[in-house]
């Protein structure tokens, strides 16, 4: 990171103290999140330990007993894990393989309620990859503000589009009660730093997670931040480096599903470092993968583990070793489902 850094950076780094930092975050950290959008000033950005802490605090500033919040699914668990543990009733607005993992904007009209104060979703999607177009994702804002809902948009894995073209906004441009989540960890691949961020354009919604931070971690770690600055500064060469890992290892994984089509069938994602394929050959999931990392050292993770009965896996494909991954993983189904 510091061989990317510009001077100003290099400068923060230099004189760096270990003390508290700013808890609503580092003022220059604040200002690049904001240059991330287009209509949003430093003082609408508030950082956070990482997404988790964000969704964490977010969750129950604004759910409780007598609140309905809808969250797409199959979603990161938190999403709705955490919803559930303020008291408030969540409906889980499921995304179906056969209609390619779309959002499903009539089944979310069907959810609503009087009582509903949320919806959650997440775009480009864990575990799916999938992503709406931009009519469907406008048409999914004004659902939301004609309901009178918040809406959180995970956007956790944006900037990991295949194509550029299919980039939606970002939810805080476009709806004064839309909450944009960021993160250092996905399309940065910074998981490390631990620098995660909520953008929103109301002030009140602000003012109460900042004041709920200070029961969970008070401010951000000091050299994180400013990492997370020179990361930010240099995010065009960090966001080229992910893309090319991933459509990298994508073809790999086309040739695999091609080669493969009578065990597994997938959606081809079209943002994001995961897949949610299924194995469609007479085996459960569960104990191929249980006997895969057996074998071969190589982690699938069934969908069964969260809660998703439909014989698929979560597949990462983020790292550059995916492609040995995928040599033990043909192997082993060589053995098993040939
Ligand atoms: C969709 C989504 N949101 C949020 C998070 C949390 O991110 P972090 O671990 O960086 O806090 C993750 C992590 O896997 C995720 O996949």
């Amino acid at each position: 990171m510091l061989d990317l850094a510009d001077e100003e950076c290099l400068t923060l780094w230099r004189d760096l103290k270990l003390g508290y930092t700013e808890s609503t975050g580092h003022p220059l950290l604040r200002a690049e999140i904001a240059s991330l959008y287009r209509h949003i000033t430093p003082d609408e950005t508030l950082t956070f330990a990482g997404a988790e802490e964000a969704i964490y605090i977010l969750l129950n500033v604004l759910l409780g007993a007598g609140d309905h919040a809808v969250v797409a699914w199959p979603a990161y668990q938190s999403l709705y894990e955490v919803a559930r543990s303020t008291g408030a009733s969540v409906d889980l607005l499921e995304l179906h393989e056969s209609s390619g993992w779309a959002l499903d904007l009539n089944a979310l009209q069907r959810l609503l309620r009087p009582t509903t104060r949320l919806i959650v979703v997440n775009f480009p999607h864990n575990p799916t990859g999938t992503l709406p177009d931009r009519e469907s994702f406008g048409a999914l804002i004004d659902m939301a503000r004609y309901a009178g809902c918040w809406l959180l948009s995970d956007e956790v894995y944006r900037g990991l589009e295949y194509d550029d073209a299919d980039r939606l906004p970002a939810v805080c441009d476009q709806y004064e009660h839309g909450i944009s989540l960021g993160v250092m960890s996905k399309a940065y691949a910074l998981a490390g730093l631990r620098v995660g961020w909520i953008v929103c354009r109301n002030a009140d919604l602000l003012g109460r997670l900042a004041a709920f931070k200070d029961y969970t971690t008070i401010c951000n770690s000091a050299p994180s931040e400013i990492l997370a600055l020179a990361a930010l500064r240099a995010r065009e060469s960090l966001l080229a480096r992910s893309r090319a890992i991933v459509t990298g290892n994508l073809v790999y994984l086309d040739r695999f599903f091609s080669e493969w089509s009578g065990a597994f069938r997938w959606v081809r994602p079209r943002a994001g470092s995961v897949a949610f394929p299924k194995l469609t050959a007479n085996s459960s999931i569960e104990s191929f993968a249980a006997d895969l990392v057996e074998h071969e050292g190589v982690l699938l993770l069934p969908g069964t583990l969260f809660g998703h009965a439909g014989n698929h896996f979560r597949l990462g494909f983020g790292r550059r070793d995916l492609p040995e991954a995928l040599e033990g993983l043909e192997r082993f189904a060589a053995l098993q489902l040939r």
